[in-house]
């Protein structure tokens, strides 16, 4: 049988008129805080750099241990550890501007995390000439310790970020500013999605990472596998590609702007069904923290191989083209 040639395969992609030169990219979160970090995914095969949330002042995080693999997927609870937003404006000029070689190779999409609608605008603000390409707002950390309510989980907290985030943004762009705004939204029920995609498509938000860790408890020979609250902590890997995938799709149906993918992806077929639900991009975070930045490599190996076998030339020939069961 003729299993077609993987040197034709594309699999790069195009979010909000930005392109990536491949489809699979890094989560927030893991690997991606410092310069180092950075560089080894500015240097791979991931389709953008993601960074790791940045909130306004420099966070520690939780004690260790505060990550944990179990094989089905990992738990965190690292407690937003950043620099903050001034030393993480310094690493990310080094890593857009070294050598005053100005590289456009991929996207650099920024994660930024904030309690308060004026903490993600004071950062934008200081972010403003960096050039990067998009925003992600991280509005669905599950390890906010005081168990206050995610802002994804409160409807008028959300929308009071939207309302101004984008308007200020709008001011922004009138002067130059190009950057696109997305949303990191956490696992929802089918209700709540319909509740946020409404909300979604009354500002001008470009574009939706979905979904954050879900939220869980892991147990590892009779005691918590992780330190901070109780062991509790957000759920990540392979456990919570079923959730993804259903938010990803009921999203997919509800709003017209770009999806990235992300929750429990590991092998070529966990971004074929990602993407056969919608998303127009995918990221990798459990496999990605376990491996190493070798996993871009095989997984577009691996999906250019699965998509040259199944005659598919190009993401957009399967995306959002799931069948029902007859
Ligand atoms: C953390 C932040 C997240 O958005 C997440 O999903 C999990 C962990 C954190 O830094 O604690």
């Amino acid at each position: 049988m003729n299993q077609g040639n993987s040197n034709t395969i594309d699999i790069s992609t195009e979010i909000c008129g930005i392109k990536f030169p491949s489809c699979i990219m890094n989560a927030s979160g893991v690997r991606c805080t410092t310069l180092e970090e950075l560089i080894a995914i500015k240097n791979s095969k991931a389709g953008a750099i993601v960074t790791k949330s940045i909130t306004k002042e420099l966070i520690i995080g939780n004690p260790e241990p505060r990550y944990y693999d179990f094989g089905l997927g990992s738990i965190n609870s690292t407690g937003l550890a950043n620099p903050g937003v001034v030393k993480a404006k310094e690493i990310l000029y080094e890593l857009r501007y070294k050598g005053n070689c100005i590289d456009y190779s991929k996207p650099l999409i920024v994660s930024l995390a904030g309690m308060h609608f004026m903490d993600f605008i004071l950062m934008i603000e200081f972010l403003k000439d960096l050039e990067v390409d998009m925003f992600e707002l991280n509005v669905s950390c599950p390890n906010i310790i005081g168990n206050k309510r995610l802002l994804a989980y409160d409807l008028l907290g959300l929308e009071n970020v939207l309302s101004s985030v984008t308007s200020y943004v709008h001011e922004l762009c009138k002067k130059g500013f190009k950057a696109k705004i997305g949303l990191k939204l956490p696992p929802y029920q089918p209700y709540e999605i319909e509740e946020v995609a409404k909300m979604i498509k009354r500002y001008r938000i470009d574009f939706i990472t979905t979904i954050n860790s879900g939220f869980g408890l892991v147990i590892d020979k009779q005691k918590t596998a992780i330190k901070p609250n109780k062991g509790r902590g957000g759920l990540g890997g392979s456990c919570i590609k079923p959730i993804a995938l259903a938010n990803i799709q009921q999203f997919h149906e509800l709003l017209d702007i770009p999806i990235i993918g992300v929750g429990g992806i590991s092998t070529e077929e966990d971004i074929f069904e990602h993407i056969l639900c919608g998303a127009s991009a995918v990221q990798i975070g459990t496999y990605f923290q376990r491996y190493g930045t070798y996993v871009f490599e095989w997984l577009e190996n691996d999906l250019k191989r699965f998509m040259a076998m199944k005659r598919y030339k190009s993401i957009n020939d399967f995306r959002g083209k799931l069948k029902n069961y007859e």
